[in-house]
């Protein structure tokens, strides 16, 4: 989704600023453009299209401005093109605006400024908050003339937004507020940053400033001063992040998700970190769960979308199995509007791996409002959601940049198994088993290491399999939930149909799809029931379908186009292992259809609107 950089200092601002659209770019965007406070007056200048259209253009170079904003627009309201792209001025041209997020009631404030002599030369809600910011500027005076006109124009929008301000008049200046919207502030010596995550600025500091919800930021080049809802000046302190500025670089890797992928086994190391010791309880620091308050549970919510909810599906097995607390998973989306039955005897668990995503966001404030305890799952620190929940736990995954989740998925299994091993420790259920689990868990590393490796099988398959229209996955149990992960994973990056279905279910319709030639995967590890898949693989290749089996049991090779064959491992984690061939599978057909990995069409890295 949309993007925001800021830049003050003493430096030209536009190739910083264009520096960290580029480190925007995975978001998802369709134009790009930047503002600077020039001489005595705005410069703006943008295009549709990608940000390398907005460094080509004409007189770029020629901006001397040390302070500016950019942005890179993913179209809400209005086209793709080079009106509707921010930044946006006001009619003065007096202040410069770029907006992520949507303003809800932008058709009533556009009527009122319509009224008032405002003419609009965007589609966009946008266009707006400039405007909205001059009507108020004109009323003011006084030091705080900038601060309050940006203050009163925020207290009229609804809905959610991440702003920055430049104004003419102010060429020391630069304002921020956020609103369910991601924005990060970083600190320099004498210059700082603005940012809507924080890859794009890793490279100049690793010195953050968080902003909540309706607080204002007003940056100069040596300082920072906040300011809550009714300008009443606040402290922050500013957090440091482990993340190094070569986490956010290819290192050699033709793409971000390939890199991501062979990032695995550090991902998985860094995430279990210190909380697991195969003889003695699972830690979780964070979290001071006791006996009796996990007693008085008696149901769990694993709220999430799309690879984070799949990741909840592997923690609902978990849950259940080892701590036997009932788990229900839902779509955050769907649970938000769907009145769930919520009480303070509901645990809810929200996943996201960039902590940004609108309706997991409102599903988790829905939860707290009905008295829920609410734990967040992010890999971001810092992030909304970890915000806004009662405790929060992070996969230490590192900066996840390519579109499609990776790292992050598996990352996600592992932390949600260890929480369920943590409940199952607290509440005595399960030992052998959990403690079991717990060996496993310390040897998975290197079995994810010896999965990679089976890279050069995975990519000759894709080659025999690119040109289809139509790809099916199926699997049964744990394997299913990896089933729906590897067709999403495949749609998103390759644009091939895919589905995916409990292997049992085929039968009863799905099977009428399977004709000759078509290809179709099977994910077998649970040993209790390969028997049972194998016999619904048996059923499609009747049917002529070309199969491509992924398992870690001893199948015959002969029955199946391909088997790879995967280590062996506790079926708690095996989808951390079996989901590796499949993100390989959709990475090579992409690369073999000769499409952009990284950033696949129409999708967005966050999704900050619902
Ligand atoms: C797919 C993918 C998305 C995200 C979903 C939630 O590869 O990345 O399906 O999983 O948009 O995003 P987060 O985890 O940031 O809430």
């Amino acid at each position: 989704m949309c993007g925001i950089v800021g830049y003050i200092g003493n430096q030209k601002a536009s190739p910083i600023l264009i520096n960290g659209l580029i480190r925007l770019e995975y978001r998802g965007y369709d134009s790009a453009g930047i503002s600077t406070v020039e001489k005595d007056s705005l410069s703006v200048m943008k295009d549709k299209g990608r940000v390398k259209n907005l460094y080509q253009l004409k007189g770029i170079n020629d901006l001397e401005g040390t302070i500016g904003i950019a942005h890179t627009r993913w179209a809400t309201h209005g086209k793709p093109s080079k009106e509707n792209a921010h930044p946006h001025l006001d009619n003065s041209k007096t202040f410069s605006v770029v907006h992520n997020g949507i303003i809800e009631n932008y058709n009533e404030l556009k009527k009122f400024l319509t009224d008032h002599g405002y003419t609009f030369y965007s589609q966009t809600d946008t266009e707006i908050i400039p405007n909205l910011i001059h009507y108020y500027y004109k009323n003011e005076s006084g030091d705080l003339r900038f601060l309050q006109a940006v203050k009163n124009a925020c207290s009229d929008l609804k809905g959610s937004f991440a702003i920055e301000v430049i104004c003419k008049d102010y060429p020391d200046n630069m304002i921020v507020v956020r609103k369910d919207s991601p924005l990060v502030i970083g600190k320099g010596e004498t210059e700082n940053y603005i940012s809507s995550d924080i890859p794009a600025i890793l490279s100049f500091t690793r010195n953050f400033y968080l902003l909540n919800d309706l607080e204002f930021a007003v940056l100069t080049r040596d300082n920072v001063s906040f300011y809550d809802k009714d300008l009443n000046i606040i402290k922050k302190n500013t957090q440091t992040i482990e993340w190094n500025a070569s986490s956010a670089e290819k290192d050699g890797y033709e793409d971000f998700m390939l890199k991501e992928i062979y990032e695995q086994p550090t991902a998985i190391r860094e995430t279990i970190g210190s909380k697991l010791n195969e003889f003695s309880k699972c830690e979780f620091e964070e979290l001071k769960f006791t006996k009796e308050y996990l007693a008085t549970i008696n149901k769990i919510y694993i709220v999430a979308c799309g690879t984070a909810m799949h990741a909840g599906l592997v923690g609902k097995n978990a849950i259940e199995k080892l701590c036997q607390i009932p788990t229900e998973v839902d779509i955050a989306s769907e649970f938000r509007y769907r009145h769930p039955l919520v009480d303070d005897k509901t645990l809810c668990i929200f996943i996201s791996q960039s902590g940004e995503t609108a309706d997991t966001i409102a599903a988790l404030k829905l939860s707290k409002e009905n008295g829920a305890k609410t734990i967040a799952i992010s890999n971001v620190i810092g992030s909304s959601i970890t915000r806004e929940a009662d405790y929060s736990i992070y996969t230490h995954a590192g900066p996840e940049i390519a579109v499609a989740s990776t790292k992050a998925y598996t990352s996600q299994v592992m932390l949600i198994t260890l929480l369920a091993i943590y409940f199952a420790d607290i509440l005595d259920r399960n030992t052998t088993t959990v403690n079991q689990l717990k060996t496993d868990i310390m040897n998975l590393p290197k079995k994810i290491d010896e999965t990679l490796k089976l890279s050069e099988v995975v990519k000759d398959f894709s080659k025999k399999v690119y040109q289809e229209k139509d790809i099916f996955f199926l699997g049964r149990g744990i394997d299913e939930a990896v089933a729906r992960e590897g067709s999403l994973k495949l749609k998103e990056i390759s644009y091939i149909h895919s589905e995916s279905y409990p292997a049992g279910e085929l039968k009863h319709g799905p099977i009428a799809l399977i004709e000759n030639g078509i290809t179709v995967v099977g994910i077998m590890t649970d040993k209790n029931l390969v028997e049972k898949t194998i016999s619904n693989i048996q059923e499609v290749i009747t049917r002529g379908a070309k199969t491509l089996v992924i398992t870690n049991q001893n199948v015959d090779k002969n029955m199946f186009n391909m088997t790879i064959k995967i280590p062996e491992v506790n079926p708690f984690i095996s989808p951390i292992l079996s989901v590796i061939p499949l993100q390989l599978f959709s990475y090579y057909i992409s690369k073999e259809k000769g499409l952009d990995v990284d950033k696949p069409r129409n999708l967005a890295k966050s999704v900050t609107v619902e």
